[in-house]
């Protein structure tokens, strides 16, 4: 068993009144709107472009205000930053990775704070906050634990009278590029693991999510991070593009589509000097495979949990569901008398199951590609937006789609649309092409009580997590390390032993003595 010397983050227990009351009271507490987030170059707030940030569950409510950073800034974060890479690439390990516990400790003395801004800016659930939070302290203490041995130096067998010395450094100025349905916890995840690792950071959050990234920013460097290690870069997809293009740009981690994935990628490739690494996590079309010896009541939760749970807003959400013939039409009314029982509403309400989707633009695409559904398929369940107190939210209620054919998802629906295909047995090989066909690899769901099942199931299919018999959203880290493979992302996985590797590089130093 690999076991890391640390432990991940105690949860709460939500069926305990007196908690849930206690976590309720402590978010509601904190006042909008929040301060703003400013661009931060060498430890300094910039002026920007200032816009109001809306909360998705409502845009009349202004949650706070943001200063979007113009293309000097851009310039000028890269290069605060790759001077700030002098002195912290030269700062220990052990110093770099107590920082690291310091942010877990402030993020967990802060967590009402932060769960009311993730909430408020990202419209998450309290409970899918309170995941969040988790995660990015788990980030926090395993890659500093992680560091601890994996970055000192080691000597490797040679012949007498040489001494071989094997080592880590940074690379330099790392772009972190993140999205705004984990705005908490993938933006720390690779700041922080491009920290420990020696680098210095310039951050670019989701144009959605800005406070989240700000508030955790300002706890990064209240922590001991220098402000010419950390810049924050708040804007849109042309900042970010600005950022990697840059040529003092030694890395970047970027995680969102797989488009956007593409385009960095190009950039890259395109500069002329040295090979930058790109560390890309990405989307996926997620299937789950269930056959006729299948428990149906824990398919129908663990399918209701995938697909529907932070309002299908999770790159691991389950999109297609492969029911066996045999148990399909059973399967199917179960999963939409669950469905339709969610509650959808304020996310900093506990008793709320589902929150907002992030914004218009998400709504209306998800709206579109029912319509089109609609006609080109059939829909078996299409969720109502209850009337009455909601907010003018960006609300989109849960929705099931009975394919065709599996073949007939071509992309990734970014939201709580569950779509379901049939299979027969004589026909399993080529329900399982058609899921490889999508050239994705993320997540996978299988559920069976037969072995040889999974181990078909698995062996024919290049998954990055699969999840047998349970739901499949949620990875832990340090026992579930995440991450894609094909379009699905480049790996290492994120909260798993390999993922410190990629941001450092390897010296070898060998001394005649
Ligand atoms: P997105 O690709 O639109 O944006 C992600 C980030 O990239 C944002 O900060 C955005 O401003 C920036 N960006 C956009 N264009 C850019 C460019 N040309 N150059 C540089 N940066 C640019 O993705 P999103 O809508 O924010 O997030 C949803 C997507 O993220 C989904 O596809 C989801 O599956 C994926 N995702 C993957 C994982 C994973 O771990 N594999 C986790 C969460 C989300
Ligand atoms: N790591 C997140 C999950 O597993 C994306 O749901």
């Amino acid at each position: 068993l690999y076991r890391p010397d640390r432990a991940n983050s105690r949860g709460l227990e939500f069926g305990h009144r007196e908690t849930l009351r206690d976590l309720t009271r402590g978010v509601r507490a904190i006042a909008f709107p929040a301060p703003e987030a400013r661009p931060l170059v060498d430890g300094k707030a910039v002026d920007g472009t200032a816009r109001d940030v809306k909360s998705p569950a409502d845009g009349k409510a202004v949650v706070g205000n943001v200063h979007e950073a113009s293309a000097e800034t851009a310039d000028r974060a890269i290069e605060a930053a790759a001077k700030g890479f002098e002195s912290w690439s030269r700062t220990p390990v052990e110093d770099r990775a107590r920082v690291l516990d310091r942010i877990a400790d402030l993020y967990e003395a802060r967590q009402d704070t932060l769960l009311a801004v993730i909430a408020a800016e990202g419209g998450r659930t309290l409970v899918d906050g309170l995941a969040e939070v988790r995660e990015a302290v788990d980030f926090c203490r395993y890659y500093a634990a992680q560091a601890r041995t994996l970055f000192l130096d080691k000597t490797m067998p040679g012949p007498t009278g040489e001494e071989n010395r094997y080592r880590h450094r940074g690379r330099g100025v790392f772009v972190c590029i993140s999205p705004w349905n984990f705005p908490l916890a993938i933006f720390t995840g690779q700041i922080v693991a491009a920290l420990v690792s020696g680098n210095a950071v310039v951050a670019k959050p989701a144009e959605q999510t800005p406070l989240v990234a700000a508030l955790a920013v300002g706890l990064m460097h209240e922590a001991g991070v220098p402000g010419a290690a950390l810049q924050l870069v708040p804007g849109d997809g042309a900042v970010g593009a600005r950022l990697v293009a840059h040529p003092r740009v030694a890395g970047v981690a970027f995680t969102g589509s797989t488009e956007t994935a593409w385009r960095i990628n190009r950039t890259l490739a395109a500069k002329d000097g040295p090979i930058v690494p790109l560390i890309a996590e990405t989307g996926g079309i997620n299937a789950m495979i269930v056959d006729a010896t299948a428990l149906p009541e824990q398919v129908a939760d663990d399918v209701v949990m995938s697909a529907f749970r932070s309002a299908g807003q999770r790159c691991s959400a389950l999109r297609l569901l492969l029911l066996q013939e045999d148990v399909a039409d059973r399967m199917i009314e179960m999963i939409v008398g669950a469905a339709k029982e969610l509650r959808l509403g304020d996310p900093a309400d506990p008793a709320v199951d589902i929150g907002p989707v992030i914004d218009a633009e998400a709504r209306d695409r998800l709206r579109a590609h029912v319509a089109r559904m609609e006609k080109e398929q059939r829909v078996r369940f299409a969720g109502t937006v209850p009337g009455g107190d909601l907010g003018d939210g960006t609300w989109f209620a849960p929705h099931v789609v009975e394919l065709k054919s599996p073949r007939d998802l071509t992309e990734e629906i970014f939201g709580p649309v569950l779509h379901v295909a049939r299979w027969k047995a004589k026909d399993l090989g080529r329900t399982l092409d058609d899921v490889a066909a999508s050239g994705y690899g993320l997540t996978l769901g299988v559920h069976s009580r037969i072995d040889a099942f999974h181990r078909q199931v698995v062996d024919r299919l290049p998954v990055g997590n699969v999840y047998v018999n349970r739901n499949m959203i949620g990875a832990v880290v340090g026992t579930q390390p995440f991450g894609g493979s094909g379009l699905s992302g480049t790996g290492p996985k994120a909260g798993g032993p390999d993922y410190l590797a990629r941001f450092a590089q390897e010296q070898v130093v060998s001394i005649n003595t």
